[in-house]
């Protein structure tokens, strides 16, 4: 009995020591100039009980009492959050080598091949290695023009599902989100391997579904934080639940990714080699064994899928909606469209790059709904400051672009759909960050351009848009670490009397 209470008491004394010591600031921060935080830092969870979707709003609000630069204590961690132009910038120059690190979280560790991936990798002579090739041999516009008419015939197979569904005359119901998550996912998985796994012409049915069900599941593990990167000890607590789950879906993806892998590896022994990326990195692999390994292609393709299909189908989204919003824009880009293509032929994709406002529509719809509200997370692998403030090193990074871009001490009617505002300002300005500044910059931003430019005139240049209501479409963002919309897309369409229609739909 007496053990028993000694053995409580010792707990109990350990647990009071514990609270105390978390409940004041560790003391190799206590000397520090830290940016403003909240308080109070709750014991052991710090400021994860502030964290409510979505996030971007939730540090919006924070930095509108605590200024552009503010500290939070995920747990154990320091977070700094970063929302005024100024300060991201001096981030991504003067300190941007010290921040060009990722934080290592578990999905990274498990689905991302242990952080080895182009977009998780820490900074150092891999991750360049990663960048200067993904640069020459996927991102370059002479590999980027080599995939041009996969980009096309999807688009138009979109067009062409469009068509049949409104094919009655009259104005019909359509749903747009699904639409364009196929997009991009055949465009990219057509890219990688040269294999549609949505909607027809699907050749291996079964292999598909696995697809579909696998991404279907990383895009959703894609928007859920994991508590127990912060609180090890929650890990504990549900059982390991969180990472059984992400490290069987990891081993679904790489048997997957392997599959794939060896099913080309065994074509090309027989056959020439025909143009998509596993076949060009299996014969950059044959020269360069050491550096194009097995498990390097696999976090290329990964990478692409994870990073480059979910973000321009949500731009695709949000711009359809912002479009069905503000009808006198629809209307002005429908009159460039007609003045510079005309009726008689379909848009292609050299045509984008001279359709100001049809870039102009683009921009401004990357700066109202950027589709990574924060960015990446980053980390600091030093001490350094911002903006007059103490960084220290292994400090997360989150910079909050969609807060930047509605400061209205850099944008004019800040909430407003203004393409026009980029006829006057730079859209290369360094306000406007949707791919973030830096080196560790969106390599993929010039394919999203493509593919979102194409694929919008398009349905602009080809058919009729209304609201399924009077009331505007609501704009309420989901859950996700992209930005979602969170109802799926709804909108009338009807097709537009184009000349040559047969050019189009055939
Ligand atoms: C509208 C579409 C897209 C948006 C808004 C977008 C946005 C971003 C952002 C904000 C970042 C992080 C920048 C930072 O760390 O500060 C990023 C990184 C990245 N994006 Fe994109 N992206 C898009 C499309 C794509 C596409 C199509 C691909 C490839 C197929 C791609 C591949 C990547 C990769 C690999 C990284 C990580 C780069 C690194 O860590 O070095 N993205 N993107």
């Amino acid at each position: 009995m007496e053990d028993t209470a000694i053995f409580y008491s010792s707990v109990s004394l350990l647990f009071l020591i514990f609270v105390f010591k978390l409940w004041f600031q560790p003391t190799t921060h206590r000397s520090k100039n830290l940016p403003p935080s909240p308080r109070p830092s709750l014991p052991i969870i710090g400021h994860l009980h502030l964290l409510k979707h979505p996030m971007h709003r939730t540090f919006h609000n924070l930095a509108q009492k605590y200024g552009p630069i503010f500290s939070l204590r995920f747990g154990s961690r320091l977070v700094v959050v970063v929302s005024s132009a100024s300060a991201a910038e001096e981030c991504f120059t003067k300190n941007d080598i010290v921040f060009a690190n990722r934080p290592n979280l578990l999905l990274g560790k498990h689905i991302g091949y242990n952080n080895t991936t182009l977009t998780l990798a820490p900074y150092g002579d891999h991750w360049r290695n990663l960048r200067r090739i993904t640069t020459i041999e996927v991102f370059s516009s002479k590999r980027l023009n080599m995939f041009l008419s996969i980009r096309s015939d999807e688009t138009k197979r979109l067009l062409e599902k469009l068509s049949r569904v409104s094919s009655q005359g009259g104005f019909s119901k359509v749903e747009l989100k699904t639409m364009f998550s196929e997009l991009t996912f055949n465009i990219m998985m057509r890219m990688i391997a040269g294999k549609r796994y949505y909607g027809d012409d699907v050749e291996d049915e079964e292999e598909a579904r696995r697809f579909r069900k696998i991404m279907k599941e990383a895009v959703s593990y894609g928007g859920a934080s994991n508590p127990g990167d912060f609180l090890p000890i929650l890990n504990w607590i549900d059982g390991g639940d969180f990472k059984n789950k992400v490290v069987s879906l990891s081993k679904r993806i790489d048997e997957f990714l392997q599959g794939l892998i060896d099913e080309h590896r065994n074509k090309q022994a027989g056959l020439e080699s025909t143009d998509n990326m596993i076949d060009h990195l299996l014969s950059l692999q044959e020269s360069q064994p050491e550096y194009y390994t097995d498990q390097i292609i696999k976090g290329l393709i990964l990478v692409m899928l994870l990073a480059g299909t979910d973000t321009s189908a949500i731009t695709l989204e949000w711009a359809m909606t912002n479009l069905v919003n503000n009808p006198e824009v629809l209307e002005k880009a429908k009159a460039e469209l007609d003045d510079q293509v005309g009726h008689e032929r379909l848009i292609n994709e050299s045509d984008v790059f001279k359709l100001q406002y049809l870039q102009s529509i683009i921009s401004e719809t990357l700066r109202l709904c950027p589709a990574a509200p924060v960015l990446v997370p980053h980390m600091s692998s030093d001490d350094c400051t911002v903006g007059g403030y103490d960084v220290p090193r292994d400090t997360i990074l989150l910079v909050n672009a969609w807060a930047i871009h509605r400061d209205p001490k850099l944008w004019d009617e800040p909430d407003s759909f203004k393409p026009e505002r980029f006829e006057t300002e730079e859209r290369e300005s360094r306000k406007l960050m949707p791919f973030g500044l830096g080196r560790r910059s969106c390599p993929g931003s010039g394919l999203a351009q493509r593919v979102v430019g194409l694929a919008l005139g398009s349905l602009i240049q080809c058919f009729e848009w209304e609201r399924v209501g009077d009331e505007k479409v609501d704009m309420s963002e989901g859950k996700g670490t992209t930005m979602p919309k969170a109802d799926p897309l709804e909108l009338l369409c009807k097709a537009r009397p184009i000349t040559n229609s047969e050019l189009i739909f055939v």
